[in-house]
C-alpha cells in the first residue's frame, strides 16, 4: 500500500530506471540498423581521443572491442529485463531510441519499418507491465553517414533529417508515449564533440565556433521537435537533458565565485535557450569576444522563443568545485568526464566522482529557481565494482548507501518546494560505461555476466539493491533503509 505523504514525494511521483540504446541494446547492426557514431567508440586507450573527435575513422578499426555493438544484447531480452523491472514496481523506463534503427543513413526518405517495429514492440512491453515509457530521442546516437556526409551537427542540414525522424516517431508512438527528451545531455557537446554532435575536427580548426554552430542547430532542432511533439501528440510533454552538478567556489574569494558561475552557465546556456527561449547576454558577450558569430537563418530566434520545453531533465552524479589558485588547479578529478577540483569535505567513487548528496537539493533547487519548470531527475547513481558472493548473491551496500542519501536530499528538495516529476537511477540494469566503456563499472540493481573484454554469459541477476528499492517504490520513497 502506498503511504498518504502529502508532505513528500507526490502520489504521482514517477520512480524507474534509465538506459541508452546505445549502452544497452547490442544488435549493432541487426534489424536494419545504421552504424552509429558510439559504435565507433572502442574500449581502451583510443576511446577518448575518438570522443574528442580527434581521430577520423567511419568504420571499426582492426583489433579493438567495440562495447556497443553486443552491449548487454537488451535487444534481444528486453522482455525479461522489463519482466524484473516490473517486478521492482517501476512506474517509467527512460530508454532512448536508436536514430539508426529508424533512418539506417540519417537521411533517408523513408524510415525503416523493423526499428519502428522494435520499438513498438518495446513500448507495449513496457506499458504491459504499467511501466510508462520515456524517451530520449537522441542519446549519443547518430549515424555515421550523417557524420561522414554532412560532417554531423556542424551541417545545418541535420536540422532537418532530425525533424523528419522526430516526426516519423511522434505520429508512429503517439499513443504509447507522453514524456519525450530531445538530446541528452545536450552540453556534453562541448565536451565530447564526436560523442554529443558527431564531430571531428580538422587541422586548425576553431574547435569553439564549430561546436557553437552545432549547438545552434541542436538548439533549433530541439524547438521544431516540441513544436512537432506539441502539434501531433496531446498532452505530451517535451523537455530537455541537462548534464547538472552544481559548482561550488573553492572559497570566497570573489574571483573562485565568478569563476564558480561563469562554469555553471557554461551549461545552463543550453537549457536558458531551450526553456528561456533566447540567447542569454553572457553568451552573446563569450560569442563577441571569442570571434564567434553563430550563422542564423531568418526566423530561428522566433522559433527558439516560441516552443521551449515543457520540464526540465537532468543527470546528476556530482557537484564540481572552481578555483582561479594554481595551486589548488593541481587536484583535480573527474566527474561525468567533466574534470574538476576535489572537494576535500567529500568522498569519491572509485572513478573519483565526487559524491555529494546535498548538491543534489542545491542543483535541484538552483535549476527550479532559474526554470520554474517542472524538473527529472532522469540518471542518478553510482558506478562501482560489484563482487559476487560464493553463494551468487550481491551485497552493493554502497550503492544502496548512495542512492538512499541521494533519495533523502530529493525529498528535501521536493519540501522545499521544487516540483520534481520523477526519478529514474542510471543503468537500473548493467550497462556498458559511457565514458570509459567498461561493464565493471557498474550501475545497476541487476548484474549482467560480462567483462571488459566482452566474456561472459549475459546472465541476469538481482542484486540487494533490487529489494531495496523494490521497497522504496512501494512506499513512495518513505522506506529508505
Ligand atoms: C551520463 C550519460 O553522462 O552519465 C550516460 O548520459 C552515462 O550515458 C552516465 O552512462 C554515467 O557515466 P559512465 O561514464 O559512468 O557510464
Amino acid at each position: 500500500m502506498v503511504m498518504s505523504n502529502k508532505l513528500g514525494f507526490p502520489e504521482s511521483f514517477l520512480w524507474g530506471g534509465a538506459l541508452a540504446a546505445n549502452q544497452c541494446e547490442g544488435a549493432y547492426r541487426e534489424g536494419g540498423k545504421g552504424l552509429t557514431n558510439i559504435d565507433l567508440c572502442p574500449t581502451g586507450k583510443n576511446r577518448f581521443k575518438v570522443m574528442l573527435g580527434n581521430i577520423e575513422s567511419f568504420s571499426p578499426m582492426e583489433g579493438e572491442i567495440y562495447p556497443s555493438h553486443e552491449a548487454i544484447d537488451f535487444y534481444h531480452n528486453f522482455r525479461e529485463d522489463i519482466a524484473l523491472f516490473g517486478e521492482m514496481g517501476f512506474k517509467c523506463l527512460r530508454v532512448s531510441v536508436a536514430w539508426g534503427r529508424i533512418f539506417p543513413n540519417g537521411d533517408d526518405e523513408t524510415p525503416n519499418e523493423e526499428g519502428l517495429k522494435f520499438y513498438d514492440e518495446l513500448f507495449d512491453e513496457m506499458l504491459k507491465h504499467d511501466i510508462q515509457p520515456v524517451v530520449t530521442i537522441c542519446h549519443f546516437d547518430i549515424p555515421v553517414a550523417l557524420i561522414e556526409n554532412y560532417g554531423g551537427w556542424r551541417s545545418r542540414k541535420l536540422v532537418e533529417f532530425y525533424e523528419r525522424y522526430t516526426k516519423t516517431i511522434f505520429n508512429r508512438y503517439k499513443d504509447k508515449v507522453k514524456y519525450w527528451m530531445t538530446f541528452n545531455e545536450i552540453n556534453m557537446l562541448l565536451h565530447l564533440p564526436f560523442v554529443g554532435a558527431g564531430i571531428v575536427f580538422k587541422e586548425g580548426e576553431d574547435k569553439n565556433k564549430i561546436k557553437y554552430q552545432a549547438a545552434h542547430h541542436q538548439l533549433m532542432a530541439s524547438a521544431l521537435a516540441t513544436k512537432a511533439a506539441h502539434e501531433i501528440i496531446p498532452g505530451v510533454m517535451v523537455g530537455c537533458m541537462l548534464a547538472a552538478g552544481v559548482t561550488y567556489p573553492y572559497t570566497c574569494n570573489p574571483d573562485d565565485v565568478q569563476k564558480a558561475m561563469d562554469k555553471d552557465r557554461e551549461n545552463y546556456f543550453f537549457i536558458d535557450v531551450q526553456s528561456r527561449g533566447e540567447y542569454p547576454g553572457y553568451a552573446k558577450r563569450f560569442f563577441r569576444e571569442n570571434g564567434i558569430e553563430i550563422e542564423m537563418e531568418p526566423g530561428d530566434e522566433e522559433i527558439l522563443k516560441t516552443y521551449t520545453v515543457d520540464y526540465i531533465g537532468f543527470s546528476y552524479y556530482a557537484s564540481r568545485c572552481a578555483s582561479t589558485d594554481p595551486e589548488i588547479l593541481k587536484g583535480m578529478t573527474n566527474g561525468n568526464v567533466f574534470e574538476t577540483i576535489k572537494n576535500p569535505y567529500l568522498k569519491a567513487s572509485e572513478w573519483g566522482w565526487q559524491i555529494d548528496p546535498k548538491g543534489l537539493r542545491i542543483t535541484c533547487n538552483t535549476l527550479f529557481d532559474r526554470y520554474q519548470k517542472p524538473l527529472f531527475i532522469v540518471e542518478n547513481g553510482l558506478g562501482a565494482v560489484d563482487k559476487i558472493e560464493e553463494d551468487g548473491s550481491i551485497i552493493d551496500d554502497y550503492r544502496i548507501e548512495y542512492l538512499r542519501e541521494h533519495v533523502k536530499e530529493m525529498k528535501e528538495a521536493v519540501l522545499d518546494g521544487v516540483e520534481l516529476i520523477g526519478y529514474t537511477s542510471w543503468g537500473c540494469i548493467d550497462i556498458v560505461s559511457a565514458s570509459t566503456g567498461e561493464m565493471k563499472k557498474r550501475y545497476g540493481f541487476i548484474y549482467v555476466d560480462k567483462d571488459n573484454d566482452g566474456n561472459g554469459t549475459l546472465e541476469r541477476s538481482r542484486k540487494k539493491s533490487f529489494y531495496w528499492y523494490k521497497k522504496v517504490i512501494e512506499s513512495n520513497g518513505e522506506t529508505l533503509e
